[in-house]
């Protein structure tokens, strides 16, 4: 089991990386917590319940939430998986507890791929995405457009903005970000885990880079 952590800030292209790895490599277990929580939201489930207004708020959930949701993921197939983290773990606290649950399986964080976006272009991906209501799918206006304006290319649904993509909830996002995650990026560099990754040109053009570094692991 492997675990490779993507670590950025928000709108750094974190899921659309990960959606482009899967494709050629199915095998991989995607783990975003914010897709989680967004699909405990939708099915009112207590943990949705619990984070809702966090996220409304573009807060981070509390950490033994997230922990919890993480732990009962791993649990649920074993830790059979080489898994991909995206956009977990958010706090120093996080990534102690995740330490935790990889050894409870013989196995601990293998890479973490830090994607380096400038702030003015987060702030215009952010504003610009779109996601598809049913399958999850995302989009941009401009960057990556749905062959049909407003419907999603891979089912049909219809594709919206994220209700945590408003001005004043990205604001705080990024806020959020510099505050409560970046002081992971030194806790891991000086593990020596941490690799960057220039992630403003094309989404090709990162996952180029990712794969060479995960081919030398
Ligand atoms: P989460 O869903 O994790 O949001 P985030 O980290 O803010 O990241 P985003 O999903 O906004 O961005 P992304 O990096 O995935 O970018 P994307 O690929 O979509 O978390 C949401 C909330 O849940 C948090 O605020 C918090 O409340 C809670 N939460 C989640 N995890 C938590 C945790 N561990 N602890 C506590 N709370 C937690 O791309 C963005 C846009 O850009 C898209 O439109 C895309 O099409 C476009 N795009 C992507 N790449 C490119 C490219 N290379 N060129 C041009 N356009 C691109």
């Amino acid at each position: 089991m492997r675990a490779i952590l993507l670590l950025g800030a928000p709108g750094a292209g974190k899921g659309t990386v990960a959606a482009m790895l899967l494709k050629t490599d199915p095998a991989l277990a995607h783990v975003s917590t914010g897709d989680m929580l967004r699909e405990a939201v939708k099915e009112g489930r207590p943990v949705g319940l619990q984070a809702k207004s966090y996220m409304e708020k573009g807060e981070l959930v509390p950490d033994s939430v997230i922990l919890g949701i993480v732990r009962e993921r791993i649990e649920r197939d074993g830790g059979r998986s080489d898994y991909l983290f995206d956009g977990f773990p958010r706090t120093l606290q996080q990534a102690g507890g995740l330490d935790e649950v990889l050894k409870e399986f013989g196995a601990r964080v293998n890479a973490v791929l830090l994607l380096e976006v400038p702030e003015e272009t987060l702030v215009s991906r952010l504003s610009g995405r779109r996601v598809c209501r049913v399958c999850g799918a995302v989009y941009h206006v401009a960057n990556i457009p749905t062959k049909k304006p407003g419907i999603c290319d891979r089912c049909g649904g219809e594709v919206a903005q994220r209700p945590d993509d408003n001005e004043a909830t990205v604001r705080n996002r990024l806020a959020v970000y510099r505050r409560q995650t970046e002081p992971l990026i030194a806790h891991y560099r000086g593990r020596g885990l941490l690799f960057d990754i220039a992630a403003a040109g094309a989404p090709e053009a990162t996952v180029a880079q990712i794969r060479e570094r995960l081919a030398a692991l």
